[in-house]
């Protein structure tokens, strides 16, 4: 690099969850005097997206616009490719920074390879060890991460991940999830949940949106919840519902109309995280939310039959249930029915980072290229 150049750095945004854990790595890097860090939007979500890039105040340089309704993996995939190849020629960055394991980081990934620029790979090293689950998201990571320069490993666990695939140790830096940067940055500024609430009553918080649970789980989930609602009085269950056809139309045939159960649109992040904060627990197939809650003290039940998300499970504040109704409903119960069960779940600790994540990113890639960054 010569003196007076920045580096060039481009991260790219799909998703909501991957704009609120890219947003700090975006943050930081347009502060640092060596960088320049532009934006590629590529709009796999839009409205949830533009939610999170207005609250971050974060402008994209290029957007792809490439969302369509209902839309398949395979026609995503491939409309993608060749529109983030054209960002990559037209932004000739020095290097490119995706986040997770969605269609938008393998695309980019596997685009940035062909174009032989360097990539780095924000929340590296997850694993479930099942390709089909959660669907396609375990794929995504394994071949973004076999395409990455620099694995940014949310925790130790990650790392080792990567390391029995052959990674290279000197390739993976464990670095916190900036998910945490995120929710520390907003968490103070919260309202209150847009749900009416006595005193007495508890919340419980919902949402769902993966694949693998279209379908027959999903319709067990909602069975769940009926019973849930029915059987507690006190109990008042707000839930955000994603706006995948798959997912709306069933939540609003079997749950619109109870009286104690709120449907609303997807939540902006800050209020989301106000409805987290004033949750009693939540249920959720959600990735980052796993991360979110224990930070929060909010115990979580996991409609999932994995994650790749074990540090909380280890610590006893998350716990597996799966899509499966009569599990749900038992472990919600037991959170509902006894103070002891719910105290040992309501404990606030943070398996996922410090808040400083997206600093260490930062500094990692300062000092490839001969800068050093203070944390
Ligand atoms: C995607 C990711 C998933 C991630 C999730 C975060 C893939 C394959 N899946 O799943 O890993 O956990 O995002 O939420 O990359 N839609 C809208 N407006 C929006 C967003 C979505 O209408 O702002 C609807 C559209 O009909 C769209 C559909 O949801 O076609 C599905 O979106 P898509 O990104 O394909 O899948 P998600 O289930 O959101
Ligand atoms: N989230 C939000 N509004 C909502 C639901 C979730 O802002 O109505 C946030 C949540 O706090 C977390 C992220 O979105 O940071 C998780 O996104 P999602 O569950 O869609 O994706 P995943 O994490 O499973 O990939």
């Amino acid at each position: 690099m010569m003196k007076s150049q920045k580096v060039k750095i481009l991260a790219a945004v799909g998703t909501r969850p991957e704009a609120i854990k890219m947003a700090p790595v975006i943050q930081g890097l347009q502060q640092q005097p060596w960088a320049e860090c532009r934006v590629l939007a590529t709009a796999q979500h839009r409205e949830m997206l533009d939610q999170v890039l207005a609250l971050f105040a974060i402008q994209p340089d290029a957007d792809l616009d490439i969302m369509q309704a209902n839309q398949d993996l395979v026609s995503l995939t491939a409309r993608l490719l060749p529109a983030i190849a054209a960002t990559l020629d037209a932004e000739t960055p020095d290097l490119v920074l995706a986040q997770g394991d969605t269609t938008t980081v393998l695309t980019m990934a596997l685009a940035a390879f062909y174009k032989r620029i360097p990539f780095g790979h924000v929340e590296a090293g997850l694993r479930t060890g099942d390709l089909a689950y959660p669907f396609p998201e375990e794929m995504n990571r394994v071949l973004s991460g076999h395409l990455a320069r620099w694995h940014f490993a949310p925790t130790d666990s990650a790392r080792r991940n990567l390391l029995r695939e052959g990674i290279s140790d000197n390739a993976v830096h464990v670095t916190g999830n900036t998910v945490i940067d995120a929710l520390l940055g907003v968490v103070d500024q919260a309202p209150e949940p847009p749900v009416e609430l006595g005193p007495e009553d508890r919340l419980i918080l919902v949402t769902a949106h993966r694949r693998e649970n279209f379908g027959e789980p999903f319709r067990a989930i909602c069975g769940a919840l009926r019973r849930i609602a029915d059987a507690y009085p006190d109990v008042q269950i707000l839930y955000p519902v994603h706006p995948n056809p798959n997912v709306r139309e069933v939540a609003e045939m079997l749950l619109r109309g109870h009286r104690r159960i709120t449907l609303c649109e997807p939540l902006g992040y800050l209020p989301f995280v106000g409805a987290m904060r004033r949750a009693h627990f939540i249920l959720t197939d959600s990735g980052g939310v796993q991360e979110e809650a224990p930070a929060l003290g909010k115990p979580v039940l996991v409609l999932r039959h994995e994650t790749e998300r074990p540090e909380a499970i280890d610590a006893g504040v998350v716990r597996l249930v799966g899509p499966v109704q009569d599990r749900i409903i038992e472990a919600s119960c037991k959170l509902l029915d006894d103070p002891a069960a719910y105290a040992a779940m309501a404990r606030g600790l943070s398996p996922y980072g410090d808040g400083h994540a997206a600093s260490r990113i930062i500094q990692v890639l300062g000092a490839h290229f001969g800068v050093q960054v203070a944390l």
